[in-house]
């Protein structure tokens, strides 16, 4: 049976961070050495794993990285949108993903955001996300300097907080927790 399998990071089996691991570095990075990546997903305790599955089989994955950022003195506590990856791409895996990542975000009321570049940002749009150019570098200002750097564009699914509504309205610093999403 097919179904999306949510779960917190600390609750998934060895086999799972394994695959998970070694998927992502394949199609990320093109490489074969998953070990530095199994050690990083090891640290997902609190993320919260979305995992679609025919019976044992992950067709395609991601998970919902908990993130507080400060702005304008306040803490907003948004959900950053990791490692989106179709095992087999263009069946249509991706976007059953992406439709329970949409209602758990309704559930919580909680403000999702992620970066891609331009072709991809066209697949979040078909699965409701709106998406933003340019959005990485108003968090990161100083994100794009190297040509390789292309995912400017900005996905999400905005939550009561109204965080990106309130970020493009003014230029004030905004205090990421790392140099890095
Ligand atoms: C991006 C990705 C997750 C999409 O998943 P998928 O299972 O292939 O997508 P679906 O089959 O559900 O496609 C849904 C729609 O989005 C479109 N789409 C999918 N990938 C696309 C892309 N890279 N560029 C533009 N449109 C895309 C499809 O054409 C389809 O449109 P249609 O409904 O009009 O036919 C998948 O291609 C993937 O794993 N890519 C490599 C990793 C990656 O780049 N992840 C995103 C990181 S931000």
């Amino acid at each position: 049976m097919k179904a999306v399998e949510i779960k917190k990071g600390k609750d998934l089996s060895i086999d799972e961070l394994t695959f998970l691991a070694k998927k992502t570095q394949k199609i990320f990075y093109g490489k074969n050495n998953f070990e530095k990546e199994l050690l990083k997903l090891k640290k997902e305790k609190s993320s919260f794993f979305f995992l679609f599955k025919n019976s044992n089989k992950i067709l395609s994955f991601g998970f919902l990285k908990p993130t507080r950022i400060k702005y304008h003195n306040k803490n907003y506590n948004i959900l950053g949108i990791r490692n989106i990856i179709s095992v087999k791409k263009n069946k249509g895996h991706g976007s059953i993903l992406m439709k329970e990542i949409i209602n758990f975000l309704t559930k919580k009321e909680k403000t999702g955001l992620g970066f891609t570049g331009s072709q991809v940002a066209k697949f979040y749009k078909k699965n409701n996300f709106s998406i933003k150019q340019g959005l990485r570098k108003r968090l990161f200002p100083d994100y794009g300097n190297n040509k390789e750097e292309i995912a400017h564009w900005g996905f999400y699914q905005e939550g009561k907080d109204k965080f990106i509504s309130k970020i493009m309205k003014s230029k004030s610093k905004i205090r990421m927790p790392s140099r890095k999403w």
